[in-house]
């Protein structure tokens, strides 16, 4: 299926922001993939109804730690749309608020590494040549405020270590894929009333507008940047 419209990949798009965000854009006409550890999660996401979501939610399974499944999920991408135009790096586990730096055990840290830093990696690197035979590629990193190393304290240390790297990771990227005109962001969401959020956060079509803000910029638009409702935050 080759197609004219923008092809857009969101990884953990099966729940949460990355389900909205994966509706939005569609919704603005993109061909989605919506990506999910599980097929069956990634086929019940893309099938449940959403009002305005007028383009194509491709289900597809994506577990972003192993590279055996980014690869594949890489190679079905060529074969039928021949380029990759938005990667949206959404997929986090672990916000890790009963932990202390002091005491945590590092194999939990290098698990939460492994998604949130190791897995926005590896599907950069995997989709790469895709995103270059784009005339208007965007990387979008979903970070957050933990990760600002600028007022950061103490506590949640897998996951504010992880989205610190994760913006670092931002930056090289973006410094990196420049001159190829490839716009490479790092993108908050705010405090989001999901499964991680949990109650009494904001709603999730909130939490998707900076992120598909970011997908979506002009070719004029920023790279290198840590966004939040579209204001740059601190890094
Ligand atoms: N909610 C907030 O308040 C908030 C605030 C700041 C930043 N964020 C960031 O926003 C993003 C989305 O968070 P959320 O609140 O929507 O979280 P969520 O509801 O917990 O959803 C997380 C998603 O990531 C997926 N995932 C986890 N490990 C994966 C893997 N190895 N491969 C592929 N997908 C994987 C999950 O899939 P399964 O269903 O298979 O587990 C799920 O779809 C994250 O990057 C998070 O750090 C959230």
């Amino acid at each position: 299926m080759s197609t004219a419209a923008p092809v857009s990949l969101v990884t953990g798009g099966n729940r949460g922001i990355g389900r909205e965000t994966a509706r939005r854009l569609a919704g603005l006409g993109h061909t989605v993939l919506l990506s999910a550890r599980r097929l069956e999660d990634a086929e019940r996401a893309a099938a449940e109804p959403a009002p305005g979501v007028s383009g194509t939610l491709v289900p597809c399974r994506l577990d972003v730690t192993d590279a055996d499944s980014v690869r594949a999920l890489a190679r079905r991408v060529e074969e039928e749309f021949g380029r990759l135009d938005v990667l949206v790096n959404n997929a986090a586990v672990n916000y890790d608020t009963a932990r202390r730096a002091v005491s945590v055990d590092l194999d939990e840290v290098r698990r939460t590494l492994e998604t949130n830093l190791f897995g926005a990696w590896r599907t950069t690197q995997e989709f790469l040549p895709l995103l270059r035979r784009s005339s208007h590629a965007r990387v979008v990193n979903v970070s957050s405020e933990s990760g600002s190393l600028a007022d950061m304290s103490g506590g949640t240390p897998a996951y504010g270590v992880s989205k610190a790297a994760l913006n670092a990771l931002t930056r090289k990227l973006a410094d990196e894929l420049r001159a190829e005109r490839i716009l490479v962001n790092a993108v908050c969401p705010g405090w989001i009333a999901t499964d991680m959020g949990g109650p009494g956060g904001a709603p999730v079509d909130q939490g998707a507008t900076g992120i598909v803000r970011a997908a979506t910029l002009p070719d004029s638009g920023p790279t290198g940047g840590f966004f939040r409702d579209g204001e740059p935050l601190p890094w």
